[in-house]
């Protein structure tokens, strides 16, 4: 099974970037963390972030054919951007949707998520821990369809 996990942007700043929110983990904490689920899962997995719209629109494009599934944190983008969802339908992939904090609970623009439509579940407000069960939850998914 193949597996790629998309940050948005900013997230690159983890530990840095409003550590009451977002934690006190940087990115190659989480990084760290996908790799050992995805290890101990059997999933091969590759781990990419950009703080770019259209280069996220290119990197699922090219998913194509070449992975199984996607999980994505597409930040601020959640929140603004048709594009994304668009290319996740697109490429007809599975995908998982994962926030870091409850953005539901968060200022009001922050509660409607454009990506959700694509994705077979949305996560929010795990942590970082988030990650690992969306990584879980679509091998779960992989295995029963
Ligand atoms: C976020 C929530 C978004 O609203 C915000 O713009 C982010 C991170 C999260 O992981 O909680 O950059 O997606």
């Amino acid at each position: 099974m193949k597996f790629l996990v998309i940050n948005g942007p900013n997230l690159n700043l983890l530990g840095i970037r409003e550590p009451d929110i977002y934690g006190k983990e940087d990115y190659a904490a989480l990084t760290e963390l996908i790799r050992q689920t995805c290890q101990s899962e059997q999933i091969d997995v590759e781990i990419w972030q950009s703080n770019h719209e259209g280069a996220i629109v290119d990197k699922i494009q090219q998913c194509y054919g070449q992975k199984d599934g996607l999980i994505i944190n597409p930040a601020a983008y959640t929140h603004t951007s048709v594009a994304i969802p668009d290319a996740i339908k697109a490429v007809g992939l599975p995908a998982v949707e994962v926030h870091i904090s409850d953005i539901s609970t968060r200022e009001a623009f922050r509660a409607h998520s454009y990506t959700s439509a694509a994705c077979i579940a949305t996560l929010k407000g795990e942590g970082l821990a988030g990650y690992a069960h969306a990584i879980r939850l679509l091998k779960a998914h992989l295995l029963h369809s």
